[in-house]
């Protein structure tokens, strides 16, 4: 779209842009380009002109649009990444571009999702103007049998992600929640396609949800989930900002995937899991009988360590664990 074009141009330079160079660098008219400052004024964006010097951007609004993402990204960048409105599910629109042969690293982001889907068959509550709701596409070159090192790869990313953003430090809870003191900001849902014949991973779609700018939850989960906006007094953050950020942590994770060492050593960092009490539910029984114990540490393959009441001593590969002094758990 002309608009988002524009907008990228605008917003990279410091200075004035003359509507001349957006013309002759977009190869559109004058009358164009004025059409498109118009409906970028509209959406917010505080446009001067000035007849000699041309547009200069004076602020910006924290909306999401493949132009406001994508000026933050080198040029190429934008030619996978894919913006809505809404959609019910950044996931599922991924999935079924994957299907039909997206090709890896492929992105696909929206400001609002109806059926945003959270880990264990839950929903992720998505709403407009407030959040950054992004799926990657990963197709990792050779296949591979575990996905715990990727969603745990994918928490420090994202944590990388919000410190280069906004310079906030965030933790992590196993096995990839993002908190910021102490409350859930971030999920991450990693769906997966399996090869029938060697049973390894093929397709990838790696779902991340940050809560950026929400100013209140629904009681049922005000306990667990705040958003980066509660945790610094209400100030607001451009979610474009943190969007580009996330998508080029992923990309630096897909280059390094699977061979880098600082992925654990950093999940180690931030993780607050070990040292604590934590209650670990077996697989599909998130609120059946859980078994009580202390996490020890982080294995190599980022399972937890975990020695329980009964002197048992196991390490968790997947699961839920509520750990002791985080979401209302006492
Ligand atoms: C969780 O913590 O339960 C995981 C939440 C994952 C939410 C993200 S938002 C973008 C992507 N699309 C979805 O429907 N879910 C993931």
């Amino acid at each position: 779209m002309l608009k988002d074009d524009v907008l990228k141009l605008i917003l990279r330079e410091n200075d004035y842009i003359s509507g001349e160079t957006i013309s002759h660098k977009l190869g559109v008219s004058r009358a164009a380009v004025n059409t498109a400052v118009k409906a970028l004024r509209e959406d917010g964006y505080e446009i001067t002109s000035s007849t000699n010097k041309g547009y200069l951007l004076k602020n910006s609004p924290d909306l999401l649009s493949k132009g406001s993402i994508s000026a933050l990204l080198p040029d190429t960048r934008a030619e996978n990444l894919l913006y809505f409105d809404s959609v019910d599910s950044t996931n599922n629109v991924l999935k079924s571009l994957a299907s039909e042969g997206a090709v890896s690293g492929t992105v696909v982001i929206a400001d609002h999702q109806t059926g945003g889907k959270g880990r264990r068959g839950r929903s992720f509550a998505s709403p407009s103007g407030a959040g950054v709701y992004l799926s990657y596409l990963f197709k990792p070159e050779s296949g591979f049998d575990k996905i715990s090192d990727l969603t745990s790869w994918t928490a420090v990313a994202v944590a990388d992600a919000i410190k280069n953003a906004y310079g906030f430090d965030t933790q992590i809870k196993w096995v990839n929640d993002l908190l910021m003191n102490r409350k859930k900001i971030c999920g991450i849902l990693t769906e997966v396609s399996v090869e029938g014949e060697s049973g390894f991973i093929d397709t990838c779609i790696i779902g991340i949800g940050v809560n950026v700018n929400e100013s209140e939850f629904p009681p049922e989960i005000s306990e667990i989930a705040t958003s980066i906006s509660i945790e610094n007094g209400g100030m607001k953050f451009i979610r474009a900002k943190l969007a580009s950020e996330i998508i080029r942590s992923m990309d630096k994770l897909a280059s390094d995937w699977p061979g880098s060492s600082y992925y654990l050593d950093r999940y180690r960092d931030l993780n607050i899991t070990t040292g604590s009490m934590i209650t670990a539910y077996p697989r599909m029984a998130e609120n059946g009988q859980g078994r009580t114990g202390t996490a020890i540490s982080i294995n190599d393959d980022f399972s937890l360590k975990v020695e329980f009441a009964d002197g048992s001593v196991e390490d968790l590969k997947s699961g839920e664990v509520s750990v002791r002094g985080l979401y209302g758990y006492t």
